[in-house]
């Protein structure tokens, strides 16, 4: 972001008396019910299958007995909605224009979670209006109080859409693949996520690998380097190996976690969702939404 970009947004959050976390309570205001954990998915490398594990573990937490939404921040490409075999029919778009109430647009999937469809360019709160952003928040937040968790399928890259969301979220999982470069992506991502927010709560699954070793393999070095690069630790998340049968239930559009159980694919992310769960349950302090945190990362405040 330049310096411009940077005073230009600081002036928008004087505007619209937007405050950073913790300083908006009012003298009289109530206290805020429990806004949904934010878990951020993500992958420096596209392809490597975010919106998979994202589905799948939408559909096991909802099974756990969690409210889950899933947010399909990465619009545009092949993603949840198609693995779901739903098709949206209004966005966060039309809620940011005031088309739509935001519970207008949530979508009921298979395997009992809420998809909501997002917009291209929904990250990038800066470049809407006071007004227009001020709405996108105020809904998104009492979409908030109605789950335990969000997950947000954030799309590839370090683009500063993709930044918003894993400086803001609660939690970020990010996706690689044994392949090299999508490792070394994976790096880039989380460093830079990492210099954005230095309390960064990153975990890292390995999908497709041929065997639990390999998995175990790539977490290590790429947990190696954070360590000495970065200082950071980096819990590993779990592995999912490539299997003929998660390819089947993509082309299918039919989530595997609906009818496997003992599959290496449904334990593995069932396991993933039940350690995810114990941190949810945890109490937190009082906190704004997912998106204020985004607007307030964003002008430093
Ligand atoms: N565990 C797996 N075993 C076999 N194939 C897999 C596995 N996970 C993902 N794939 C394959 O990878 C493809 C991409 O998966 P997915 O769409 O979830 O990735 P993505 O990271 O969301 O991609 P994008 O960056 O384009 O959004 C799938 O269509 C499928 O063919
Ligand atoms: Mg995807």
């Amino acid at each position: 972001m330049t310096v411009d970009q940077a005073e230009m947004l600081r002036g928008l959050m004087r505007d619209s008396s937007l405050q950073a976390d913790g300083l908006s309570a009012e003298p009289h205001e109530q206290p805020r019910p429990k806004l949904a954990q934010a878990l951020a998915i993500s992958s420096g490398k596209g392809g490597v299958g975010k919106s998979t594990v994202a589905v799948n573990l939408a559909i096991l937490l909802s099974r756990m007995g969690r409210k889950v939404a899933l947010l399909d921040a990465d619009m545009g490409t092949a993603n949840a909605d198609v693995l779901c075999n739903v098709m949206p029919v209004h966005t966060l778009a039309h809620v940011v224009t005031g088309r739509r109430q935001i519970e207008e647009i949530v979508i009921q999937a298979p395997g009992g979670f809420s998809l909501i469809p997002g917009a291209s360019g929904l990250a990038q709160m800066a470049a809407l209006g006071t007004a227009q952003r001020e709405r996108l928040i105020q809904q998104f937040a009492r979409l908030e109080q109605a789950y335990d968790v969000l997950l947000i399928d954030t799309g590839a890259g370090i683009g500063p859409g993709v930044l918003g969301f894993l400086s803001a979220a609660d939690r970020v999982l990010i996706v690689t693949t044994p392949d090299p470069t999508a490792i070394t992506d994976a790096y880039a991502v989380i460093k830079t996520a990492h210099r954005q927010n230095t309390h960064l709560d990153a975990r890292l699954l390995v999908n497709q690998a041929n065997d639990p070793e390999e998995g175990r393999q790539v977490y290590t070095r790429v947990a190696n380097v954070c360590r000495k690069f970065l200082g950071l630790d980096l819990p590993y998340a779990g592995c999912v190996l490539s299997d003929p049968h998660v390819r089947a239930s993509i082309r299918n559009r039919r989530p595997f976690a609906i009818d496997d159980r003992q599959t290496q694919a449904a334990v593995a992310l069932s396991a993933l969702a039940h350690r995810l769960d114990k941190h949810a349950a945890e109490p937190e302090p009082a906190r704004t939404g997912l998106l204020r945190r985004m607007t307030s990362r964003l002008v430093g405040g």
